[in-house]
């Protein structure tokens, strides 16, 4: 299993792209299995979801192609109505094809996700949902089965925004007889790329974005024409890289906007931040101020960007309080952030962090995506040399990560 290797202790300058949001991607590759024809996606980023969800979309018939950051694809024919265990269980964003199956085919089966590194993440909001929509729902041998000759318009309420959740429903509703109001709804910039997306396949939605969106059901739809927004955990997690090694780096090819709870906060704690269209300059303080944070759904600050906060907290020159709000075991890297010498506490959904003065490199364990990004931060501001092992999990959100860091001047490599 590949590896990274760091030497820390360089302070990052130059510049950076950042490349095509995989949360966005994802629910608009589901997207093409609503109608037929060629659709066409670009801005993607060259990830292992990525292609896990190219090889499900494949074993549901659709036929597809990918070149560089494009993919284009036929969904002509449908062959498989099932997402089976093996696609589910690498990643629980295939439950995003339960939606659109069910609006084109009239019936879907999807393998139920278990819970995973963070946390128990039931998808009982999307099968909720769905049920309004008329369809019956059934959990055979593991798998959700979900029939319904036509879904019918509902307004359907979630306990708690959910992202993924808001995506198969809106997903499910733009070829449904009649209108549905989701309300609570998530309100992620991804949420909106997803229904720009539809949009310009002929779907009637207003109100993504807000917590209230309205999708009237139209009899048909035109093949997928879309660009997808750029990552802004990607853009948020270089933000920290420039923050804990004190650099001075440029952001490119990003959308500020969607970074703006991370920005005031990086503010706080005396980084620059400047902003220009498409781009972002961030400039490392001298001193690293405590900020307290709380994850929340957008535009709270994002839960994805938690792991990689912490890490620079554990540098700042006082103490910090960060508080998980929407899963309950994501502080997984803490232990291993503690193995470099951080001083935490954790209590419940809150992690005190006392700052200390370096970091030291040691071998560590990625135990998720957002994890492995926290110890790849650790490791560029730390002294001495940091081995983060199971990187697989990185590869599953970061493109191209230790070249993009390697061009700033760091020390990182991979050992295979
Ligand atoms: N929830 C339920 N029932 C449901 C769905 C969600 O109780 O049916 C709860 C979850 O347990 C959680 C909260 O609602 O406490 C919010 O979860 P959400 O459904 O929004 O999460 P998700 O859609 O499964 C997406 C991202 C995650 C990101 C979260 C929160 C994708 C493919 N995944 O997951 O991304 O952390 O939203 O913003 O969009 C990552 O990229 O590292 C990642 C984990």
């Amino acid at each position: 299993m590949d590896k990274i290797e760091i030497d820390g202790g360089i302070r990052l300058n130059g510049e950076v792209n950042i490349s095509g949001a995989k949360n966005a991607a994802l629910p608009v590759m589901a997207a093409s299995i609503l109608c037929p024809g060629d659709h066409r996606v670009t801005n993607l980023p060259g990830l292992r979801d990525i292609y896990t969800m190219g090889k499900l979309l494949g074993h549901l018939g659709i036929n597809f192609q990918f070149d560089g950051d494009e993919a284009t694809f036929n969904s002509d024919n449908i062959t498989s109505i099932e997402a089976p265990y093996d696609f589910v269980k690498t990643m629980r964003a295939s439950i995003l094809v339960l939606g659109p199956l069910l609006a084109r085919t009239g019936e879907a089966k999807v393998s139920l996700p278990g819970g995973c590194a963070i946390g128990a993440r039931p998808v009982n909001f999307h099968t909720m949902g769905l049920a309004k929509m008329g369809a019956e729902i059934t959990l055979e041998e593991g798998y959700i089965h979900a029939r319904a000759k036509k879904l019918k318009g509902a307004r359907i309420y979630f306990d708690m925004p959910s992202v993924t959740g808001t995506e198969n429903l809106m997903m499910a509703a733009v070829l449904a007889e009649g209108t549905t109001i989701l309300e609570n709804a998530a309100c992620e910039p991804e949420i909106i790329d997803l229904a720009d997306a539809l949009v310009t396949m002929g779907a009637d939605i207003s109100g993504a974005g807000t917590n209230n969106i309205t999708i009237n059901g139209v009899r048909e739809l035109r093949p997928l024409n879309h660009q997808v927004i750029p990552d802004r955990i990607e853009t948020g997690t270089f933000m920290i890289a420039a923050g804990i090694t004190g650099g001075d780096i440029t952001i490119n090819r990003c959308i500020p906007a969607h970074s703006e709870a991370l920005i005031r906060k990086t503010v706080e704690t005396g980084m620059e931040i400047s902003v220009e269209r498409g781009r972002i300059r961030v400039k490392g303080a001298g001193t690293i101020m405590p900020v307290d944070i709380k994850t929340m759904p957008h535009p709270g600050f994002p839960t994805d960007m938690q792991a990689q906060f912490m890490t620079l907290m554990t540098l700042s020159n006082g103490t910090s309080l960060i508080t998980e709000n929407i899963f309950e075991n994501r502080f997984m890297h803490v232990a291993e952030l503690k193995r470099m010498g951080a001083d935490i506490r954790i209590e419940g959904s809150t992690a005190t962090v006392s700052g200390i003065k370096k970091l030291t490199g040691a071998p560590v364990m990625a135990t998720d995506l957002r994890a492995s990004a926290s110890l790849i931060l650790a490791g560029l501001a730390a002294e001495g040399t940091t081995v983060i092992e199971r990187v697989y999990h990185l590869d599953r959100g970061y493109e191209k990560i230790e070249a993009k860091l390697q061009k700033m001047g760091a020390r990182i490599r991979r050992i295979v």
